[in-house]
């Protein structure tokens, strides 16, 4: 029987990161201080806000209030497309710091591949090499995307963080950032709203009932035991605890690949070859 200490992966700079992470997309201001602090009580070690979320001021305090040392934390945020330019980037990122309250970032993101982020990828690489970022990465890059900003620049990402869940696995992309070396992060780990289908699904509820765990467990395993850093979301206690407990179990091959089967290959949202995402970001 494995113990159930939190795993971590070695990034591309040397950076380690937990391999499960709290989300705090859609969270809302006057309730976010508390959840991020019932998070790091359920012994979540690494934090994923964004500036679009609107609630980093609230990541910040929680942060101040609690106990766990800084230092044991890994803190990530990202950079809004409104912010895509140089200047804009680099003024955003240290206003981030400010609301987030701390002197340095784990880990700095390009929330999305729109606009000008080139040059707010080159404010970054500034930032890091200063050592007000210990690492940098991106977020939602097909591998095409992926492969340019990696070409092209002088530092690479060390992550990209992407829509990876069951029914979306990301095989294409992902046998694209082992070859080149970026991290797999899954956002929407749970599939969102259609989590109730993963609770619902005959095989992963066998599967899930053989190793006495829930299926939401089972969704979870299956991604880190692909290496991929999962950040689900949950505003109760009890399903923060339940989500992180994934370290004392593995599924057999067997299982993965009856897990695998589950993929349609297919996003939940628009995706970057409809170009009305363009708009929705820019609204
Ligand atoms: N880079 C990007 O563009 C991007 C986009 C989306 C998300 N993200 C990041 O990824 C994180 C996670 O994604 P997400 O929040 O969209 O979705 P998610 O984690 O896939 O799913 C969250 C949903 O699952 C429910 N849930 C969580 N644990 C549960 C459990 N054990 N049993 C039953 N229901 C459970 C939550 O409800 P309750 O809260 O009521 O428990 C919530 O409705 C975000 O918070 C954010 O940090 C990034």
């Amino acid at each position: 029987m494995r113990t159930k200490i939190m795993e971590t992966v070695t990034l591309n700079n040397g950076t380690k990161m937990p391999l499960v992470g709290f989300g705090v997309f859609e969270i809302k201001k006057s309730e976010c201080k508390q959840v991020v602090l019932n998070a790091l009580k359920a012994g979540y070690r690494l934090i994923d806000t964004a500036q679009a979320y609107d609630n980093e001021e609230e990541v910040g305090m929680a942060l101040q209030e609690t106990d766990v040392p800084r230092e044991d934390i890994f803190l990530t945020t990202k950079v809004w497309v409104t912010e895509h330019s140089y200047n804009k980037a680099r003024a955003s990122i240290l206003e981030s710091m400010k609301k987030l309250k701390t002197n340095y970032l784990d880990l700095v993101l390009i929330h999305q591949p729109l606009g000008d982020y080139y040059s707010a990828y080159h404010a970054m690489e500034d930032l890091y090499k200063e050592g007000k970022i210990k690492a940098i990465g991106i977020s939602n890059f097909s591998a095409e995307r992926m492969a340019d900003i990696t070409a092209f620049n002088e530092i690479k990402p060390v992550i990209n963080q992407v829509e990876t869940h069951l029914f979306f696995q990301q095989n294409f992309l992902h046998q694209w950032m082992n070859k080149i070396g970026i991290q797999h992060e899954a956002w929407g780990p749970l599939s969102q709203r259609r989590i109730v289908e993963i609770m619902k699904n005959h095989d992963v509820k066998e599967i899930a009932d053989k190793h006495h765990k829930t299926p939401v467990q089972i969704a979870l395993r299956f991604n880190i035991q692909r290496g991929i850093v999962v950040i689900p979301k949950s505003m109760k206690l009890e399903r923060m605890k339940e989500n992180i407990d994934i370290f004392d179990f593995a599924l057999t091959e067997e299982e993965m690949n009856t897990i695998r089967k589950l993929d349609e290959n297919k996003s939940m949202w628009a995706g970057y070859d409809n170009p009305e995402i363009v708009q929705m970001a820019m609204s």
